[in-house]
């Protein structure tokens, strides 16, 4: 959809589409395309801490419903399946 959209448009949907947006995670395409997606740091918090330390769980965030209501909000959750895939090109 990235071709019908303004930049300013673009930047309204990484919060949800992307890893780590505004969070010192992802910043636009060409620095940060390994976190052009929602990955594992979506869920789990920033892994660093715990690469560094060798794997402690620890480090490793334990996802709430609260997680995932960040993205999946009651607008979305309604218009679940119906909307994104008739603008996605679908059908
Ligand atoms: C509040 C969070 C949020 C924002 C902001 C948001 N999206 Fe989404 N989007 C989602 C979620 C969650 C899904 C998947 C589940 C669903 O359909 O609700 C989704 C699904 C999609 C899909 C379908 C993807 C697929 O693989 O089926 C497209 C396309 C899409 N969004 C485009 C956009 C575009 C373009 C923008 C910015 C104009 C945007 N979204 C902004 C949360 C968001
Ligand atoms: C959309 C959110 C989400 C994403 C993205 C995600 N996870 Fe998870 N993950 C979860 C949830 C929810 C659980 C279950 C947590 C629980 O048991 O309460 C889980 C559990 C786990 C566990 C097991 C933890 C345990 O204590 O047994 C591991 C390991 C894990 N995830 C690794 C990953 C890795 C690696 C990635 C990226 C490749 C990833 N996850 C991406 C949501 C996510
Ligand atoms: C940073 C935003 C974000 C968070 C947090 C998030 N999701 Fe998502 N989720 C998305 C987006 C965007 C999509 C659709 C495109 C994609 O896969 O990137 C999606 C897709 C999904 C889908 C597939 C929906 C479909 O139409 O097939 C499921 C299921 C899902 N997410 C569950 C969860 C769960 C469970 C959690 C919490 C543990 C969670 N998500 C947290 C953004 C998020």
């Amino acid at each position: 959809m990235a071709s019908d959209l303004t930049q300013a448009e673009q930047e309204k949907c990484y919060r949800c589409h992307t890893t780590g947006y505004g969070q010192g995670g992802f910043k636009n395409y060409k620095e940060t395309p390994e976190l052009a997606d929602v990955g594992c740091e979506t869920c789990h918090g920033p892994g660093s801490k715990h690469a560094a330390s060798g794997g402690d769980p620890a480090f490793i965030k334990k996802p709430t419903d609260k997680t995932c209501q960040k993205c999946h909000v009651q607008e979305r959750v309604s218009a679940f399946r119906k909307r994104p895939i008739l603008h996605a090109g679908a059908h």
